[in-house]
């Protein structure tokens, strides 16, 4: 501890100076949705205007780990918990994040709520039907032919977040509608 501030063996944040602190856009939704889609084109479009922004994708988090991390419960909540971590640091020095992550546990939802600063909660919402029609990681065929039986979504119910900041429905808005608005959001603040 320096200062009473708990710093994981690196100095204490009062010791570096403050930039103006960045955001954080935690994408939400089930496999297939557009989080990862709509979050590259958000940062892309940010950074064409100046913005800096960065993105945090569960998938990454999940790749690092490796066949080490299942799909339980706790093992998705590590993966939240890395998530938020990552991004507060980002969010800390200035960046401004967009986080895509299924984030479908309500524990794990409660958990980004409580612990990231400077939050919205973006639900990018798609019915199963369709997510389970484009299915770019092949995850939905593999479910419904009993390949693997951890896909939230099909293996059990993937429960819409209680109270989104934001609803971005990918059925009814084109990729280039829902960025277009998201970055209008951050040019005007
Ligand atoms: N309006 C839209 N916004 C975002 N993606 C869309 C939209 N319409 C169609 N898609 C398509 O949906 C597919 C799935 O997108 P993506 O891989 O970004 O989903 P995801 O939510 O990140 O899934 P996962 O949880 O498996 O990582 C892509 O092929 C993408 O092009
Ligand atoms: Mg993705």
């Amino acid at each position: 501890m320096v200062n009473g501030t708990k710093h994981f063996g690196l100095m204490s944040r009062q010791d570096w100076g403050h930039p103006q602190p960045g955001t954080v856009l935690w994408l939400l939704g089930p496999t297939s949705a557009g989080k990862t889609t709509l979050a590259m084109r958000v940062v892309a479009d940010l950074r064409r205007h100046g913005v800096p922004a960065i993105i945090f994708d569960g998938d990454e988090v999940r790749g690092f780990f490796g066949a080490d991390l299942g799909f339980g419960a706790d093992s998705r909540l590590r993966v939240v918990s890395v998530l938020v971590h990552l991004a507060n640091k980002a969010a800390d020095a200035g960046l401004h994040v967009v986080v895509a992550a299924l984030t479908a546990g309500q524990d794990a939802r409660q958990y980004v709520r409580e612990n990231v600063t400077n939050l919205t909660i973006g639900y990018v919402a798609c019915s199963v039907q369709t997510c389970a029609q484009r299915d770019p990681k092949g995850l939905y065929r593999k479910a419904m032919s009993g390949e693997i039986d951890t896909l939230i979504g099909y293996n059990s119910e993937y429960r819409p977040p209680a109270d989104p900041d934001l609803v971005l429905d990918t059925e009814a808005h084109s990729v280039d509608e829902l960025a277009a608005r998201i970055v209008a959001s951050y040019i005007r603040n």
